[in-house]
Order: C-alpha cells, then structure tokens, then sequence
C-alpha cells in the first residue's frame, strides 16, 4: 500500500527502506555502508535513502558488466536481444503510473505533464533494430582475390551517467541503445533522482537477462560518477548533463582513451517573426521555456523577437506566465512543479538578481514563490526578462529554470548572426507564417534541432544532440547506435 499525500498514492517501493545498488543481479548495499537522502522538492522532505555507491562498488560492476559482456549475453540472438526490450517495453508500461509518480515526486515533474510517457515508445523503437543492425560487403580494388566486407560489434561495457532533469527517460535512452547493441552497462544516475532509474531495475531483473548485462550504482558525481568515467575496464561513457561535467569527463576518459558521448546544456534561440500567428507562438515559445520548471536541457530560452510585434509579445508572454499554475508536482492541476533541490534553487534565484541588476526589465515573475504551504518547496515562478542584450550573462549562460530571456531584433540577418552568438548549439525555434523564411531560418541556426512553429517535440525515430559545447553524438534514430558499436573490417582471401 501506498503513503497518501492528500493528492496521489505514492507507490509502494517509497517503503522506507534503503535503496540498494543493482550489481551482478544482485541488490546490495555500498561497500562502505553509506546511504544518503534523497527529497522531495515539492515539500523538502526526505522520501527515500539511497546507498552511496563509490569506486569499490563501481569496480564490482564493472567486472560484472565485463562478465556479462564475454558470457552468456554476447550469445544472444539479434532476436533474442529485440524480445528483452520487447518485455521490458511491456513491463515499464504496465508500471508507467508508478515510475512517473517516482519522477513526480522525486524531481517535481508535475504528475499531469507526461515527461515519462516516452519511455515505453522508446523501448519498443529500439527493438526493431536489434535485428537491423548489419556490415556492407565491400568491393576492394586489391590485385589477387579478397572477399571483404564489415561487421558491427558492441562497444563493449558503457558507463552511462545520467542527471536529474527527467529520470525515467535518461535512463531508458542509456539502457536501449546497449540492450540494442548488445553492449553492458553501470548506470549512475543522478544523486538528485534516482528512483525511477532504481525501479528500471526492479524491472530489468523481471527478464531473462544475464546477470552483469545492465547495473545500477547510484552515488554522487566526484565520486560514483569520476570513478566510472575513469575506469580503466570501461570501453565507453554516454552522459547527459552540464558542460562543465561533459569537460571532466572527456579528460576522465583520456586514461583509456575510451568512447565518450555527450548530450550537454544549451541556450537555445526561439525567434518569433513579425508575421508568426501569435495565437500560437505565445504559449508555444512560453512553454519551451517554462516546461519541467525549465529544465529542459534544449529550453527555447532566448526568445529573439521582430521589433513591429516586441511590446504585443512581452506583454502577452509575461501574461501567460502568469497564468500557469504553480504548485505540488503531484497535484494534477499544476503546470509548473518546482525546482529540483536547493542547490538549483539557489542556482536560479541568483540568476534572477543577476538579470535584475543587468538592467533586465522584469515583466512577470521574479522571484522565489515563497508563501503557504509552497514556501517549504523550491518555487519559481515563472520569470519573463525584457529587453535583454546579447551581452548579459542571463543571455548567454545555462540557468535552468523557469526563466525567458527576451531580445528585439530588426532583420533576418541580424537574427541568423545573433541566434549563433552562444557558447552552445543545442536547439532552436522559429515561428512564422512565411515558409521559404522558415526554412531559411531552420538552415541559418547552427544547433542539433530546430522546431518550425512548434517546439520540443521528440520521437525516438528523431535524433537529438548539440554542436559547440552542447555535446558530441546523437541519442535517438538510427544513427545513435553507431555510438555503441565498433566498426571490423574482415578481409578473405579467396585466391588458390
Ligand atoms: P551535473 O552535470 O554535474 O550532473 C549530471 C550527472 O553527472 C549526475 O549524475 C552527477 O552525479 C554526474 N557528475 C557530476 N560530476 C561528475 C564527475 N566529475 N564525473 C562524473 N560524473 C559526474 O549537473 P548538476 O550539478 O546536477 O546541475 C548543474 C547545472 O548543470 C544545471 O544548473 C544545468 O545548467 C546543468 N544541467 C544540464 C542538464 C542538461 O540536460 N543539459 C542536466 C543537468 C544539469
Ligand atoms: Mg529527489
């Protein structure tokens, strides 16, 4: 049975007691001991203790991943493989309701809002490849007679480190791809919300896998986290998260010379044409700011608006902020949840007064929601910044919050150069009415994703990743297994 909040029925697995690490099959406690807490952001308290994995308990997985990865497992069938995720796929929707419930209460993902819904698809995406994945057969030009073509072979064992910002979906991203593939893998997830990516391997032991194929370590960053991107038995690191983490990483890795992908922040452009229906671009470009709270790693959150329609815009986005329902991520109704921990609270609200003493004009929001019952969660409401320049740090820096960053601009061109001006190259929107601009616009902004009158819309056929410093690689769509494969050239010599 469930604890009651009053809202929704908290899923059993919150019993109280502590969460253990996955590791050969096994659910155990860290090898030190250690446990830590994890909060509920919406009201501050403790709803679960996780164990503190650290680099004895990322070595024990890694040696299992490593077993797994030489044993039974590199014996599955392509259609062996597509059945796992099949069954998994079955399996998370069966429990959808509870691993979303998990998100919601764990990182503040309003319950009403969907973020875990993809996860299910996702699986299923990735199982139809597992039978796909195929060499070429290569003519060569060599004198004398060679048969060569290639083969695609697993990476190997992944260290797939995942943040906070929507568990569920990280981790089933993290976890497709080597089912797929055939790779193994240590998953640590974020200290901040580690609950869903816990209850995936309630699941996963649910399925005839091998034991050591797929290991759950959670744990923080500089430890858990430095210990795998380091390790010397790890062919390759998929991480999502900060920039400044992607950089430690990428010289964690350079012991080995491992693999490594990355899925970093951004602060992306939405530029709102004069022409746009603005019926549409206001909530549409209001959202893609202010959605999870507004962290969102490709969050639309510098708004480029056309001089004729500026003040109509600001004035109608700083209204439709403040109509959003801000409240207990478990209370249907809300819209906005609140920010994930403390830190990030802080994080934000220094933002906030950082925009304010730039010479932002603040046109809704502002600051911190911090009356009745909310005032013990971590609150924002949703902020709209006017008259910003390209200059200020809340134009350029990664807040991850409910915050817009508003900008006038007079042309087409001015608006290509400017939307580029930014350490990252993530996402992008454009809204017009004006097609030949859409797509001239689309070509003009140099990021992973661009959305053309709409905005964060995802499918797992689609592939998503940065340029600049929002990462290396692609998640999603085909192409994304090519991170976790490695590509053997087989010559025959087929002479007397
Ligand atoms: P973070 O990037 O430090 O954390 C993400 C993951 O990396 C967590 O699992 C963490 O334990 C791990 N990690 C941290 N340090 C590590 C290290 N040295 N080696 C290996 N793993 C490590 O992000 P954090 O501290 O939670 O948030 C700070 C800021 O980062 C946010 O305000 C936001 O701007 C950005 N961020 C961006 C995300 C995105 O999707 N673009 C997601 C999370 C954070
Ligand atoms: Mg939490």
């Amino acid at each position: 049975m469930g604890l009651v909040t009053g809202m929704c029925s908290l899923p059993a697995s919150l019993d109280g007691r502590p969460k253990l690490l996955l590791i050969d099959g096994e659910w155990v406690p860290a090898r030190s001991g250690r446990v830590f807490d994890s909060y509920n952001p919406s009201n501050g308290e403790v709803i679960a203790r996780l164990a503190q994995g650290d680099k004895e308990d990322i070595d024990l997985a890694v040696a299992a991943a490593r077993q797994a990865f030489q044993g039974p497992w590199s014996k599955f069938t392509p259609a062996q493989r597509q059945n796992v995720l099949l069954k998994l796929a079955d399996l998370v929707e069966q429990n959808l309701g509870d691993l979303s419930l998990l998100d919601s209460v764990d990182m503040g993902a309003p319950i009403g809002h969907g973020l875990s819904d993809s996860a299910v698809e996702t699986l299923r995406y990735y199982a139809g490849w597992a039978t796909k994945i195929q060499g070429e057969t290569v003519p060569n030009s060599n004198p004398g007679s060679f048969f060569s073509y290639t083969l695609k072979e697993p990476v190997g064992v992944v260290g797939a480190i995942i943040p906070w910002n929507a568990p569920l979906s990280s981790a089933i991203e993290k976890i497709a791809p080597v089912l797929t593939t055939g790779c193994t893998m240590i998953l640590k997830p974020a200290e901040e919300a580690a609950l869903s990516p816990l209850a995936i391997g309630e699941l996963i032991n649910q399925l005839d896998l091998p034991p050591g194929v797929i290991n759950i370590v959670t744990g923080f960053g500089d430890t858990a986290g430095a210990a795998l991107s380091e390790h010397a038995d790890v062919d390759k690191v998929a991480f999502t998260g900060s920039s400044f983490t992607g950089q430690e990483i990428v010289r964690a890795a350079a012991g080995n010379l491992k693999r490594v992908s990355l899925e970093l922040g951004g602060k992306s452009p939405d530029v709102i044409f004069a022409d746009a229906d603005l019926d549409a671009a206001v909530p549409g470009a209001g959202m893609a700011v202010f959605a999870n709270s507004g962290q969102v790693c490709c969050a639309g959150t510098r708004v480029f608006v056309e001089r004729p329609i500026y003040e109509e815009f600001v004035a109608r986005v700083s209204a439709f902020a403040d109509s959003l329902k801000v409240g207990n991520s478990l209370d249907p109704e809300t819209q906005i949840g609140p920010i994930v921990s403390q830190v990030q609270l802080d994080r934000v609200t220094g933002y906030l007064e950082i925009g304010k003493s730039e010479g932002a004009r603040t046109t809704a929001g502002g600051e911190r929601l911090a009356t009745g019952d909310l005032a013990k969660g971590y609150f924002v409401l949703p902020t709209v910044f006017a008259d910003v320049n390209d200059d200020m740090r809340i134009a350029q820096e990664e807040i991850f919050g409910p915050v817009a960053a508003v900008l006038p601009f007079d042309s087409f061109e001015e608006v290509s150069m400017r939307s580029n001006k930014t350490q990252f190259g993530l996402g992008g929107g454009v809204w017009t009415r004006d097609v030949g601009k859409a797509h001239r616009m689309a070509a003009a902004i140099n990021t992973g994703v661009v959305w053309v009158n709409t905005y964060l819309n995802f499918d797992p056929a689609m592939p998503f990743g940065g340029s600049k410093m929002s990462g290396w690689g692609n998640e999603m769509g085909q192409h994304s297994l090519d991170e976790y494969l490695n590509i053997k050239a087989v010559w025959i010599n087929t002479g007397e």
